[in-house]
């Protein structure tokens, strides 16, 4: 087993005329490729294809997407602003329930407007853009590793850990929400065991989180998502952990479908169940879950998951990609600027420093 560095998810090439590269994460575990998105087509394509999935890179994705797409703007104000709106709509189409993709598009956005009263030309609005995804990109890194260390404080004592699908640094600028607290435990030299549900039916639990964490030497038992209830009752985990996708105003959150049935299993058998997720995730516009779009995909990711038919031609399917779980069974929030615990409207307004 081999320690590595940390996982560059997305590394942006050159300057302001430059493009993003990434890993496309559905060749993993299997092969390492890296994917050159040199126009914002290309980025709409990974982001609905899940090549970058996990809501924080979904949302660094997209700033990035901004910039491309504004590179074949045609010259003048209008023009660009034009082309701003134009291609801030289109990545907005890619996928519906992680909130960071329309919070760092809204950021892109607004960033543009307050500098549409100094506008000197498409360039150096351009400029200012690239600026911009790549704070959002940096203060995505920074807020991981602030949550690794609140969520490694309430960790203390464990020994035994369950996740599911991957929030890891694949799934974030890097190090992740979920995942950057086994790393921070494993860093002030706490021995953690990592039970990882495989995720059905993408796998992402299988093929990214049971990667990073053995790149990182951890220990990590891959089970399929149905044996967490016997995992529990055998009394091998004391903590499960997972990230978010979208955190409703009253803490009802939305993530991989599979995380709900996690936490009420987790109330069955007395263990907390905790959500780690950054600010960003939060949509403080939405009461409760209920008005969380959940993503549904296409049959053929359960029929012919990974190259194989596995159910007979025409049966009907439903495959929402996303649960929520709702506040009351979430033991505590950890976010970037502290733990939200218990989870209600007026703790997550107080951590968060909404006035
Ligand atoms: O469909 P995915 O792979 O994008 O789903 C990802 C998740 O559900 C993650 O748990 C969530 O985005 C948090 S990532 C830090």
């Amino acid at each position: 087993m081999t320690e590595t560095t940390n996982v560059e998810t997305m590394i942006w090439q050159g300057g302001v005329s430059g493009c993003l590269d990434m890993i496309d994460q559905t060749k993993l575990p299997t092969e390492m490729v890296r994917i050159e998105c040199e126009d914002v087509e290309t980025v709409w394509e990974a982001i609905k294809m899940l090549r970058v999935r996990g809501a924080p890179a979904i949302g660094i994705a997209a700033a990035y997407g901004v910039v491309l797409g504004l590179q074949s703007a045609e010259e003048g104000e209008e023009a660009f602003f034009s082309r701003l709106n134009e291609v801030v709509d289109y990545l907005a189409t890619s996928r519906p329930t992680a909130v960071n993709l329309f919070w760092a598009l809204d950021r892109m956005r607004r960033l543009a407007e307050q500098e549409r009263v100094n506008f000197a030309g498409g360039e150096q609005l351009r400029e200012s853009l690239l600026t911009e995804a790549k704070a959002i990109h940096d203060e995505d890194r920074q807020m991981c590793h602030a949550i690794g260390g609140h969520g490694a404080d309430l960790l203390k004592g464990v020994e035994g850990v369950l996740t599911h699908c991957n929030a890891g640094g694949l799934a974030t600028a890097e190090y992740g929400t979920a995942l950057s607290v086994f790393f921070t435990a494993q860093d002030r030299g706490q021995s953690l065991h990592v039970y990882v549900d495989e995720t059905r039916p993408l796998l992402q639990g299988a093929r990214l989180t049971s990667w990073e964490l053995m790149q990182r030497g951890i220990k990590a038992t891959l089970i399929c998502d149905s044996m967490a209830a016997q995992v529990m009752r055998e009394g091998r985990v004391q903590a499960i952990v997972t990230g978010a996708d979208r955190i409703a105003a009253n803490g009802d959150s939305a993530n991989k479908i599979g995380t709900y049935s996690l936490a009420v299993l987790a109330r069955a058998h007395g263990i907390p169940f905790y959500i780690a997720a950054p600010s960003s995730t939060f949509d403080l516009m939405i009461e409760s879950g209920d008005q969380i779009p959940i993503e549904e995909r296409g049959s053929k990711e359960i029929t012919h998951g990974f190259g194989r038919q596995t159910a007979p031609d025409g049966v009907e399917v439903y495959n929402p990609a996303f649960d929520v779980t709702p506040a009351d069974y979430i033991h505590a929030i950890i976010t970037e600027k502290g733990v939200i615990d218990p989870v209600n409207r007026e703790t997550i307004d107080h951590v968060l420093g909404v006035v």
